[in-house]
């Protein structure tokens, strides 16, 4: 064998707001195969990952859900451990960007780059939201696209025309926070001065680091010239503060990739031997390789490299970047149930199928991916049940029954024997260059031919025949060689099933090396059927289950109300929608103020014998007291929204233009609470 290589990979961290799906299972799996495959092949190979735990959104994700930040990925970290634990992603390690190892070495970049000159101080001029105090990302930030006027469209693009601006560019532009109108403010920011290192990158770029058509976008990328990276945030901000600049905080995306570091430091300092340097160091001999998807090159093979050059560490060896998950050949949708998460998959199916069918669609590009519901139970069905598990329940019975669970001594075909060893360097070249889908067909015809193999001897016509022992014990062990060689070149895929397969074959982990030597006069234990047929119900249960996650999602969907100034006249809506809205009168029997609210009252409303909590931006007109005993018109039946501060059940009507001036009913004789408004 070779000599031993030490490898560290990495796959993006997710961000800790929001559940795993068959979307990220793409690169996790892809990491995991290319990871368990090293490992067969004896070299030292440590996956590290963790999650990416700051930023504006997971901020106000933790604030409409009422709890700390720090609550939020917490229970989330544990989420995603379980997802991928039980998809067999079998991470090294598994940490956090919010964790000391990663606020040392984010400290660490930063300070060795500001002392070679490569920060910049400089102030802009940002939206921001008056009634949150903050600045806003521009995700937050709504309104009518300047091209085609589409309304309620976010930040930088519109979904309706396709159109790129400038969220300043967006007409009648909202918080998408508070629903306030974002004003301009000026604050003092920080600068990565990536083009300090355009020589650098320019030569890194092309050292075969890269795909060729990575390296062919860089090359578009070089030309429309390399801008300062704004790595600042003001506060409200969770993350780290930049050291001597209170209020200042690390951009999200600069402690990123600073927490692969992190994870891998969190690892060493629990294992004996493992030294952070000997990965990292300038002069380091061991490979370093970042599985990421396609929209975040600019992070890794720009800004990632630059900075761990200016901070005097080693760049990595490669950035290995694929496409994006298609399923039945569309964007993942919720309203089809298409938007699949891994705990839905896993309610459902075993999660060795879509590393499988994954496997069998990946290569070494960029292209996006298919996920095809029909193809994807065909698939299975044909290939890992009817294929392979197949071979060894032919011949397992036999070996169990007559000779007591015995191989046979002797190989009868070496020939066929050496065929399936010898695949074994091609099939172990798709892997190592991570074409996937090639490694599988290559394996698969190898399947073929065993099945050829037993359908010509029929074991099962020779078990009948007098004096025909030796040539049946000699098929059904052969059966079983090849049947443990094809489970061997499949364990980087099918890890559990490997496991199954290595316990029913009574021997150590299968390595590469190790599937060279076949087993004769070996025991075996009894068979266990491994893998079951998908049945189609099972699937469609699955898409079933995901559309009930949207309607779940959508309730609890938190965006509170913004004012009801200066909202212009909306497009025209039909009969129909509006004969929808449900409009009662309802009394205010209760207005109070809201802890840590500007604008919003809580009000109880009495429809008539029911009560609804309701939050409304009205506090700029009413003080609570004057507003109890009042009636007001209200839609009753307004899905209810979970807001920061608690559930909101409706919403009232108010008229005017906003501020002081904002009325709402008086009580009227013959205006009754519950009644319906005509
Ligand atoms: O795009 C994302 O989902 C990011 N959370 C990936 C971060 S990868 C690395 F840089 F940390
Ligand atoms: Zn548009």
């Amino acid at each position: 064998m070779s000599t031993k290589r030490k490898i560290l990979v990495t796959s993006a961290l997710p961000y800790a707001n929001g559940p795993i799906h068959i979307g990220h299972l793409v690169e996790y799996i892809q990491t995991d195969i290319w990871v368990r495959f090293q490992k067969m092949r004896g070299h030292q190979c440590i996956y590290v990952c963790a999650d990416d735990a700051h930023g504006t959104p997971i901020m106000l994700r933790a604030r409409q859900e009422g709890i700390s930040p720090e609550e939020l990925i917490a229970r989330v970290a544990e989420e995603h451990k379980a997802d991928f634990a039980d998809f067999n992603v079998g991470f090294d390690n598994y940490h956090s960007t919010h964790s000391d190892e990663n606020r040392a070495y984010s400290t660490l970049i930063y300070e060795r780059n500001r002392d070679k000159g490569h920060i910049a101080k400089r102030t802009i001029t940002q939206a921001y939201d008056p009634v949150e105090n903050m600045f806003l990302p521009d995700r937050f930030i709504k309104g009518e696209c300047p091209k085609c006027g589409a309304q309620d469209q976010y930040g930088d693009n519109c979904e309706v025309c396709g159109a790129s601006y400038s969220p300043a560019e967006l007409k009648n532009p909202v918080s998408a926070v508070s629903g306030a109108t974002p004003v301009d403010k000026e604050s003092e920011h920080y600068f990565f001065k990536l083009g300090d290192f355009e020589d650098m990158l320019k030569q890194w770029t092309k050292g075969g680091h890269l795909q060729k058509e990575v390296s062919n976008k860089l090359d578009e990328w070089f030309e429309a010239g390399l801008q300062e990276w704004d790595i600042s945030r003001d506060a409200p901000y969770f993350g780290f503060e930049i050291p001597d600049h209170p209020g200042k905080y690390f951009y999200v995306w600069l402690d990123a990739p600073i927490g692969y570091q992190a994870s891998f430091q969190n690892l060493c300092d629990r294992t004996e031997g493992l030294e952070f340097d000997e990965f990292w160091n300038k002069d380091s001999d061991a490979e370093l390789y970042h599985f990421i998807g396609k929209d975040i090159i600019y992070f890794h093979a720009l800004f990632w490299p630059a900075m761990l050059h200016g901070a005097d560490f080693r760049t990595p060896t490669a950035i290995f970047s694929h496409g994006f998950l298609t399923v039945d050949g569309q964007k993942m949708s919720k309203s089809r149930g298409t938007f699949i998460k891994a705990r839905t998959f896993l309610n459902h199916l075993n999660p060795e199928y879509l590393r499988y069918y994954f496997a069998g669609k990946l290569s070494s590009g960029v292209e996006d991916i298919d996920l095809n519901l029909d193809d994807f139970t065909a698939r299975i069905n044909s290939d890992l049940v009817g294929k392979v598990v197949n071979i060894a329940s032919r011949c397992a019975g036999f070996i169990k029954k007559r000779f007591e669970g015995k191989l046979s001594d002797q190989i009868s075909e070496p020939e066929l024997l050496n065929e399936f060893i010898a695949a074994g360097d091609s099939i172990a070249e798709r892997f190592e260059k991570r074409e996937f889908s090639r490694a599988v067909r290559e394996i698969m015809a190898l399947a073929d031919r065993a099945n050829q193999y037993i359908d010509e001897k029929k074991p099962w016509v020779i078990a009948k025949e007098e004096g025909q022992d030796q040539a049946l014990h000699d098929v059904c062990s052969m059966g079983i060689n090849l049947f443990r060689i094809l489970i061997g070149y499949l364990r980087p895929i099918l890890p559990a099933t490997a496991e199954k397969s290595e316990a029913f074959l009574q021997v150590e982990p299968l390595t590469w090396e190790s599937l060279k030597t076949p087993l004769t006069g070996h025991e075996i234990a009894k068979f266990k059927p491994l893998m079951t047929r998908i049945d189609p119900k099972q699937v469609e249960a699955m898409v079933d289950d995901s559309k009930e996650d949207l309607a779940k999602a959508e309730a609890a969907q938190a965006k509170p109300t913004g004012p009801l100034a200066d909202t212009p006249i909306a497009d025209t809506i039909e009969f129909d929608d509006f004969a929808k809205v449900d409009l009662r009168i309802a009394k205010i029997a209760k207005a109070e103020h809201v802890d840590g609210a500007d604008k919003l009252l809580q009000l109880t409303l009495d429809l008539g014998g029911e009560t609804r909590n309701v939050f409304a931006g009205i506090k700029s007109a009413y003080a609570p007291e004057e507003l109890e005993g009042k009636l007001t018109v209200m839609v009753a039946n307004l899905a209810p929204r979970k807001m920061r501060f608690g559930l909101s059940e409706g919403m009232v009507l108010a008229a005017g233009p906003g501020g002081k001036d904002l009325f709402i009913l008086n009580p009227d004789e013959g205006a009754e609470p519950g009644m319906k408004v005509k």
